[in-house]
């Protein structure tokens, strides 16, 4: 009997990478070699080229970096999820980067899950602990405070349509990591991210919503985290601004017979 899995989804993050003519250049050399899939293929630019890209593509989908909580109005220098609709169908949410340099807090990325869902974007939100909490074995305490207050005053249907993504700070290159994952490792994080979901909403939503591995991710160890069932797909940094290693990634992926279109 097969078990129902989520869809299967690899998310590339650019950063604050690349030019106009380089993201441009980037997605079609993604999409060019991109291998025939039902895997969901994402990419997130920054901001200012997600509308050129989203005039260029015909097989990855879009996803901004971030959004603001705000609906409108006089907030200088932001993009609310409302304007982002217009081209993304997903947003990457308090991810480790905006937790620590722009202070976002468990409070803050809660309103902007919501305004993002209310604009009808799935938000990929990331939790993970940093090197010194895992340490000092407050891991379980941090995802359990980042979850719980993701999920907080989200309805079902709502979850139903969030991405969640374990990311550990300290797996993450750009932080310096020269940690080589053993995908093993994760698991029992990973387990905790979906008993806290299923203890509010009930099991049965599991089998609906992604979770997702991110940190250091590339296409040496894509295969050996591919081989964990219990993760969904990977959220892709610096690897994801190498067409070749992208791809790569999502070739291993695709190689799971039980990749599901659901
Ligand atoms: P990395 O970044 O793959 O470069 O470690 C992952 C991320 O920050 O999302």
């Amino acid at each position: 009997m097969s078990i129902l899995r989520p869809r299967k989804i690899i998310c590339g993050n650019w950063k604050m990478n690349t030019s106009r003519k380089k993201a441009l250049e980037l997605v079609l050399n993604i999409e060019k070699n991109l291998p025939k899939t039902n895997i969901e293929v994402i990419i997130c630019p920054p901001f200012l080229y997600l509308e050129g890209i989203f005039n260029a593509i015909k097989k990855v989908k879009l996803g901004a970096q971030n959004c603001s909580a705000e609906k409108g109005g006089a907030f200088t220098g932001e993009v609310s999820a409302v304007q982002l609709a217009d081209f993304c169908k997903y947003v990457i949410l308090g991810h480790s980067e905006r937790r620590i340099y722009q202070k976002e807090t468990d409070e803050e990325i809660s309103r902007k899950v919501k305004a993002a869902l209310k604009a009808k974007l799935s938000p990929i939100v990331c939790i993970g602990e940093s090197k010194s909490e895992r340490n000092k074995k407050q891991t379980s305490k941090v995802i359990k405070r980042q979850v719980l207050a993701i999920i907080k005053g989200l309805s079902k249907n709502e979850v139903l349509k969030t991405i969640f993504v374990y990311e550990p700070v300290w797996a993450i290159s750009t932080f310096g990591s020269k940690e080589i994952l053993k995908p093993s490792l994760v698991i029992p994080e990973v387990r905790l991210v979906r008993k806290i979901i299923a203890a509010k909403f009930g099991k049965d939503v599991l089998k609906n919503i992604p979770l997702l591995y991110g940190g250091s991710v590339s296409s040496k160890n894509a295969k050996e985290i591919q081989k964990e069932k219990e993760i969904d797909g990977v959220l892709v940094g610096v690897k994801s601004l190498d067409a070749k290693d992208f791809v790569k990634i999502v070739e291993i992926f695709n190689k799971d017979k039980n990749v599901s279109n659901r």
